[in-house]
């Protein structure tokens, strides 16, 4: 069904010609047509890599401080601690240098070495929770809350349970009204805290209550059910032992998916390759499964996928062939799903345009 325009349209302020913060380059991020078929439906990525430190995530970084700051509880000099996978902690460490404040991120080193050497070129303190490379989550929260209540002058901004963090979004689906005309029928987004998927879902329902909304987190991570067990896409999904953010709003999702580390990393790799477009693994994870959707699109139909991040915070890992192999996930059976997918529309797109 094609979701129609109900509202008024929000307003979508314009991005001033010169700026004088590096925040004020937040948002209005680029709409990339990764497919479109001949009787016109098509996957629109939504390219959040394009805001300042690469991610989606200084979005709900700067709400969760903005409403800190307006509720009394961050005050000038302040200090805020956050458990992080990088990208939040990118995005804090940003704005706490923008802003006076000191930051303290409670990492481990599941997380890409690049965003934690970038959170030290803003000024932010690392605090490891342990040596191994595995995927610390719950620790990381227990000491960060630790932390800040040792402090008076900090505050732990909570990612995973705070609600400034799903309404961080809000914007994104104005940019996405604005530029699409309202007119969306598959939202498809990666469900780490759930922040980002949900947040813009919420946002998006009033003006579009028949658009279905598609979580995708990896193999092994428990908010969508199933058991437990390790994976290496990093900042999405919920591991085994750590809570379930509130952020996951069971109640705005149609469908919760999986899908493997193997599928997730060699689909970034083959958009790489055949499309010139590097994304990141759970970018990846989510674009894999929307391909597969592609044909529950109606004639003219319009399916929005959230790029949480690009592929340049993973050459070492994800686009690093020696990583991949140690790891068992070169899997070419990917491309061989892939390809046929985009030559089957790119051929009827083509015959459409020649015959016209
Ligand atoms: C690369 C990446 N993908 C997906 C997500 C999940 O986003 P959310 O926490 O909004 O569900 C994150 C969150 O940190 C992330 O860093």
């Amino acid at each position: 069904m094609n979701a129609s325009l109900k509202n008024p349209r929000p307003v979508l302020a314009a991005r001033p010609a010169i700026v004088n913060r590096v925040s004020d380059l937040i948002g209005h991020t680029p709409l990339f047509e990764l497919l479109r078929t001949a009787d016109g439906r098509r996957i629109v990525l939504k390219l959040e890599q394009s805001n300042p430190t690469g991610s989606a995530k200084i979005r709900m970084a700067q709400q969760m401080l903005d409403e800190a700051e307006q509720d009394g509880s961050l005050r000038p000099g302040g200090r805020v601690v956050e458990s992080t996978s990088g990208n939040t902690g990118m995005g804090l460490a940003l704005l706490a240098a923008e802003r006076g404040y000191r930051f303290t991120a409670v990492v481990d080193h599941h997380a890409a070495a690049d965003k934690l050497r970038t959170m030290r070129a803003y000024g932010a303190e690392l605090i490891y929770v342990s040596d191994g490379d595995a995927l610390a989550t719950a620790d990381r929260e227990a000491l960060a809350e630790r932390i800040a209540d040792a402090d008076p002058d900090a505050i732990w901004t909570e990612q995973h349970n705070n609600p400034a963090n799903g309404r961080g979004y809000t914007r994104v689906a104005h940019e996405l009204l604005a530029a699409l005309d309202g007119h969306i029928d598959l939202l498809v987004g990666a469900v780490g805290t759930g922040g980002s998927l949900f947040g813009t879902a919420r946002e998006l329902k009033p003006w579009l209550p028949t658009m279905t909304v598609i979580g995708v987190e990896p193999v092994g991570s428990i908010a969508f059910g199933g058991e437990g067990a390790d994976y290496y896409q990093s900042g999405t999904g919920t591991p085994a032992g750590a809570e379930i953010g509130a952020l996951v709003d069971y109640s705005l999702l149609d469908e919760g998916v999986k899908v493997s580390d193997a599928a997730a990393f060699n689909t970034a790799r083959y958009l790489g390759r055949k499309k010139a477009l590097l994304v990141g693994g759970s970018a990846g994870g989510v674009i894999y499964h929307a391909l597969s959707l592609i044909d529950r699109l109606p004639p003219g139909g319009t399916m929005v996928v959230l790029v949480c991040d690009g592929g340049e915070k993973y050459l070492d890992t994800v686009f690093n062939d020696d990583w991949m192999a140690a790891r068992n996930l070169i899997d070419d059976s990917v491309a061989t799903e892939l390809a046929p997918i985009f030559a089957r529309f790119e051929s009827t797109a083509a015959t459409q345009v020649e015959a016209a």
